[in-house]
C-alpha cells in the first residue's frame, strides 16, 4: 500500500427544496436522525429558482444526490418530473419527497402518512372505530384521506369552506372508500372524535368558520401547522369543549422519518427529535 493514500467515501448527498426554505427543519431533523441510526449522509437546504426547480433538481441528481425533501412551493412540480409516482403523492396530486435511483426520479407523500403516524404512534390515539373530520379540501387534505382510510375508522368526513369542493374530492375519490362531504355549517353526525384542520387558515392566524358543536370532551383537535403556538382552531376547539388539542410538530418529524426510512432502509425512532424540535418553538398555551 506505500504511497497510495486511503480516502473515506463520499457520503450520501439529500437536500430540502424550497423557496423560501431557510426555515425548514428538516436539516436538523435528518442530521440528528443520521446521527442516531449511523448513517453516513450530508443534508442541505437548497432554495430553487421559482422558475427552475426541475432544473435544480437534476444538477442536484447529477451531483450525486440521492434524493430530496420538496417544499412550498414545489409539491405540484416535483411530480410532475418524476417518472414513477407512488400511490400516496399520485393521490395528494403532490409530492414530498423524491428518490433518485439509476438515474430516474421516484415521487412520494409522506405528510399523510406522518400525520396519522403521529396520531396514533406519539399521541396514543387510536383512529379505528373513531368519527374523524377532516377540514379543508385543498393538498393537505388530498394527502390525508388515503392514510385516514387506510387506519379504518367508523367514518370519515370531510367540510370545507367552499363546499362544492368537499364535493369534488368525493367524487374524485369515490373509488377509495366511503366518506361523507359538506360545507362547515351542514357537517352532519357531530360532535367528532377527531378533527383535523386541513385548511391553511392557521398560516394566516385566521379561524375557519367551524360550529362548536364539532367537538366533545374527548376531541382530540389536531392543527396542521406547527411553530405558532397555541392557534386560532386550537383555542376554539377547547373552548368549545375538545379534550385535547395539538399542533403538527409531531407530523413533521413522523413525515420525515418515513422519507429517511425509504431512503436509507432504517426507521429512525422520533420521540426525541419530536421533544427537541418541540422545545425550540414557540410554547402552546
Ligand atoms: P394546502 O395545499 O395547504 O392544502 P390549498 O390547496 O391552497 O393548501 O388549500 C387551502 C385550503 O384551506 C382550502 O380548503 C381553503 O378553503 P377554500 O377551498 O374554501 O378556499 C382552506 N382555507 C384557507 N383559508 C381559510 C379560512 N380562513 N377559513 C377556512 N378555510 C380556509
Amino acid at each position: 500500500m506505500k504511497g497510495r493514500l486511503a480516502h473515506a467515501p463520499e457520503p450520501d448527498r439529500y437536500a430540502v427544496f424550497g423557496n423560501p426554505v431557510a426555515h425548514s427543519r428538516s436539516p436538523g431533523i435528518h442530521a440528528e436522525f443520521a446521527r442516531m441510526t449511523g448513517e453516513t449522509l450530508e443534508y442541505q437546504s437548497i432554495e430553487s429558482p421559482l422558475d427552475g426547480f426541475a432544473c435544480c433538481v437534476r444538477t442536484f441528481m447529477a451531483g450525486g444526490g440521492r434524493g430530496c425533501n420538496v417544499t412550498t412551493p414545489f409539491k405540484l412540480q416535483a411530480l410532475a418530473i418524476a417518472d414513477e409516482c407512488r400511490p400516496h403523492a399520485a393521490m395528494a396530486g403532490a409530492a414530498n419527497c423524491l428518490k433518485f435511483e439509476d438515474g430516474r426520479i421516484i415521487a412520494e407523500n409522506f405528510d399523510g402518512i406522518g400525520l396519522v403516524n403521529d396520531i396514533r404512534r406519539n399521541l396514543g390515539y387510536e383512529i379505528a372505530g373513531r368519527n374523524v373530520l377532516l377540514l379543508g379540501a385543498g393538498g393537505a387534505v388530498r394527502g390525508a384521506i388515503l392514510p385516514f382510510l387506510e387506519a379504518r375508522p367508523a367514518r370519515v368526513a370531510i367540510a370545507n369552506r367552499c363546499a362544492d369542493e368537499a364535493l369534488s374530492l368525493k367524487a374524485a375519490f369515490a373509488n377509495l372508500g366511503a366518506f361523507e362531504a359538506s360545507g362547515f355549517d351542514d357537517v352532519e353526525g357531530a360532535p367528532f372524535d377527531l378533527v383535523v384542520n386541513a385548511t391553511s387558515a392557521s398560516l394566516f392566524g385566521q379561524l375557519p368558520a367551524i360550529p362548536a358543536r364539532l367537538f366533545h370532551h374527548d376531541t382530540l383537535a389536531y392543527d396542521l401547522v406547527y411553530g405558532k403556538g397555541l392557534t386560532p382552531f386550537m383555542s376554539f376547539a377547547l373552548t368549545s369543549g375538545a379534550g385535547r388539542a395539538v399542533d403538527g410538530v409531531g407530523m413533521v418529524v413522523e413525515q420525515a422519518a418515513e422519507a429517511f426510512a425509504w431512503w436509507r432502509g432504517v426507521r429512525p425512532e422520533t420521540g426525541t427529535v419530536i421533544q427537541s424540535l418541540q422545545a425550540s418553538l414557540p410554547q402552546i398555551g
